[in-house]
């Protein structure tokens, strides 16, 4: 077991970290440390009292005035206890003052993982080596409690946090704060690393250093956003790809997100992560409870590499739960920026015919298909097969589309509603609009109140129709809009700040009830490209729309930047048309293919009016892609280089994870005139064995595992801008599995 316990000293191990909790002599839980593996030694000798002057005394230390909350590292800090860093918990138990104070109550460990009611949680089977700690806190004088749950895998360097508050009081309590993981350290000088952006420029990468004040990321938009990702890291100055300290943090929450770190007046840093806090409130009832979303934290001393391989890993084994994150994904063709909104099923099977003749095995059909959908305007809402536009039934169609060997897939935009639709006519209560007050409308549209149960049924009905009238065997699930004023018919005026966390638990609860159903479907997540491209959204489907810029060379910083976190399995990309409809760039198909396959493969243009050049090309993208898809969706990604340090050419790598095989990819990025040769190292190969080395499919040579880790490759001059080339590299070469 991971855990120790001695002596009120918790001590949790993984493999290659340690994180350590103590209850001191006043009750209270401290953070004594987390990092590299270590032994059991109490870490709280780390801690220096002194008298801090203004800051507050706690009533169980009365006048010893260098006892005080603002210093000391906790696990669970409150606002109201003499701590005026950022904290976890806001709450009025009862008189109208937000003030509480925890101290330890109990615990209780057990093997296995903890579960969340209606969240989403990473998981574990009885044979894995995953253990639960629960430490119980309790307001030193009312019947609240705080069960601070965590979650050990020892195996992933991985510790999940989550927290349950329960009211056993009298009286009713008012939450206006409750973030679900807080992490002190000793020191400051760690740098943040985070993922910014805007629609279609998802996830681009800073880093920072910390500063004296608070470092703030949130979104408060109702969706995780593509503004800002909930997932950060903190790095130690000197770390970089293969060395030194980091920390990863990951909320699996998709509604709105806060994070805070800050760096306090005795130097030391504090970081804070969970649910957005702009609007919140949150009454439990007598009796009653709230859960927190959950935290998977992971530490790594192998720098940022090792990191992204603990979650991606973890990602993968514990919160993917859908069949397909192990199966071969269908390489599909999306019919969005082939056609937009003009198609009938004619046009649909032109496209699916070619598909089928080039190799690939999904045709997708997306928005337009139903109610008055023709422009972006109208009919959301009305999930009934426009028969009129496609000329026939959804059935008919798919199964001309089964006819020629492929699966069919199909969009939904269930959360939202057209004003031009029938269900608006009918039901205009259901959009979140506050009464007597104009729409706040994005894309001209308004978004559904996930809240009510009315709403919920009418969503499930529609979606189950559709899928049952077909051989439908993939959806994807968009989501178009941001939410503004977040207001619910159906809830009293002091329950309207619950409105925004009851939307996701809607949103949960429908995916919930949609997987159980159809335990075969492949689900891609999607809203508007990655503006919900978080781990909560993982743990329903196993891949996400990464961003509607699917320009090749723009993919290059949103990839780098989304694979941090996430692994490459999940990050849905396809093969676009040039010059590309965002930003009118021209690139090489070979290096649009190359790019794609640094996810889940597919195409997103009229395969119909490709030259047989280009075709031929495509069916070679589309073999190669089938013939490395276990390398490319299970092995160890390195970000080889950086596309916002290197402006000459963007490198990443895929190895076995026996080092067997690896395939490293290199996208050129600037011509120079008098160009000089690059060179780049391979990573994750065995140094003392042999291999085979292919460029674009050609050998090259054979070389030892440490001649490509150690001297590298040399990389050709690039004849074309954004050219591109894939090496691969293999113990032995297997038949037709050489590199694209
Ligand atoms: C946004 C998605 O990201 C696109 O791929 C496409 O499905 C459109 N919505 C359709 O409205």
């Amino acid at each position: 077991m991971g855990i120790i316990i001695a002596q009120n000293v918790f001590t949790l191990h993984t493999d290659n970290s340690t994180y350590q909790m103590k209850v001191d002599d006043k009750g209270i839980l401290l953070h004594t440390y987390y990092g590299k593996r270590t032994d059991e030694t109490d870490y709280s000798y780390l801690i220096a009292m002194a008298d801090r002057g203004f800051s507050g005394n706690v009533p169980q230390s009365r006048d010893e005035r260098d006892y005080s909350l603002d210093f000391l590292p906790q696990e669970f800090p409150v606002w109201g206890s003499g701590d005026y860093r950022v904290n976890c918990l806001q709450a009025d138990l009862g008189t109208g003052v937000e003030d509480c104070l925890l101290v330890f109550d109990s615990y209780k460990m057990y093997h296995g993982k903890y579960a969340l009611k209606g969240l989403p949680a990473m998981f574990a089977s009885k044979e894995d080596r995953v253990d639960t700690l629960e430490i119980i806190l309790k307001d030193y004088q009312e019947e609240f409690y705080v069960r601070l749950l965590y979650g050990v895998y020892e195996t992933y360097d991985v510790i999940t946090r989550a927290v349950i508050l329960e009211n056993k009081t009298e009286r009713e309590i008012t939450l206006s704060r409750v973030m679900s993981t807080c992490l002190d350290w000793n020191h400051p000088g760690l740098d943040m690393i985070h993922f910014y952006g805007r629609h279609a420029e998802e996830r681009e990468t800073e880093r920072t250093p910390l500063f004296h004040g608070i470092a703030e990321l949130r979104s408060t938009r109702g969706a995780s956003s593509h503004q800002h990702n909930p997932f950060v890291i903190l790095a130690e100055k000197n770390t970089n790809e293969d060395m030194g300290q980091c920390y990863g943090f990951s909320l699996l929450y998709s509604g709105g997100f806060h994070i805070q770190a800050e760096v306090d007046q005795t130097f030391q840093t504090r970081l804070v992560m969970g649910m957005d806090d702009s609007d919140f409130s949150w009454r439990i009832k007598q009796g009653g409870q709230f859960i927190a979303p959950e935290v998977c934290m992971s530490y790594s001393s192998t720098g940022l590499s090792g990191l992204s391989h603990n979650y991606h890993n973890a990602i993968l084994k514990h919160l993917i739960r859908s069949k397909w994150k192990e199966k071969q994904r269908p390489v599909l063709v999306n019919n969005w920026e082939a056609t937009y909104f003009d198609f009938n099923a004619q046009k649909l099977l032109e496209i699916a015919g070619e598909a089928a003749g080039l190799g690939l095995d999904m045709l997708v059909l997306d928005d337009g298909w139903f109610g008055g959908r023709d422009t972006d305007y109208t009919g959301l809402g009305d999930w009934y097969v426009n028969e009129e536009k496609l000329g026939c039934s959804l059935g008919e169609l798919v199964q001309k589309v089964n006819d020629l060997g492929l699966m069919f897939g199909i969009w939904f935009e269930p959360e939202m509603i057209s004003e031009d639709s029938r269900l608006y006519r009918e039901h205009p209560d259901w959009a979140m609009v506050v009464p007597g007050r104009e729409p706040i409308r994005a894309r001209s549209q308004l978004v559904l109140d996930m809240t009510r149960e009315d709403v919920l049924d009418y969503v499930k009905d529609r979606l189950f129709s559709v899928i049952d009238s077909a051989n439908i065997q993939y959806v994807k699930w968009d989501m178009n809009r941001s939410i503004a004023a977040a207001y619910s018919a159906r809830l009293p005026r002091e329950q309207q700040g619950e409105m925004r966390h009851r939307y996701v638990l809607g949103l949960y609860s429908v995916l919930e009830t949609l997987l159980e159903r159809y335990p075969d479907l492949l689900l891609e997540g999607c809203s508007g490209g990655g503006g919900r491209f978080d781990a909560g959204m993982l743990y329903y489907s196993p891949q996400i729309w990464c961003s509607d810029n699917t320009e090749a060379v723009e993919r290059l910083r949103i990839h780098y930047g989304t694979s941090f976190a996430y692994p490459l399995s999940t990050i849905s990309a396809h093969v676009s048309v040039c010059p590309n409809h965002q930003n009118g760039r021209v690139t090489p198909l070979k290096t649009r293919g190359i790019c794609a396959m640094q996810g889940t493969f597919g195409y997103e243009l009229d395969l119909s009016k490709m030259t047989e050049e280009e075709k031929s090309m495509v069916r070679k993208q589309v073999k190669s892609y089938k013939a490395h898809y276990r390398l490319f969706q299970f092995g160890d990604y390195y970000r080889i280089t950086s596309p916002f340090e290197n402006h000459d050419f963007t490198a990443w790598e895929y190895a076995d994870k026996n080092g067997r095989e690896a395939c490293l990819a290199v996208v050129f990025t600037n011509l120079h005139g008098n160009p000089i040769s690059h060179t780049v190292r391979f990573k994750g190969l065995c140094p003392d064995k042999k291999y085979k080395l292919f460029r674009d499919q050609e050998a090259v040579g054979e070389y030892t595992g440490a001649a490509l880790m150690q001297g590298g490759i040399l990389l050709p001059i690039p004849k074309e801008d954004y050219d591109s080339c894939q090496f691969y590299a293999c113990m032995e070469e297997k038949e037709g599995e050489k590199g694209n």
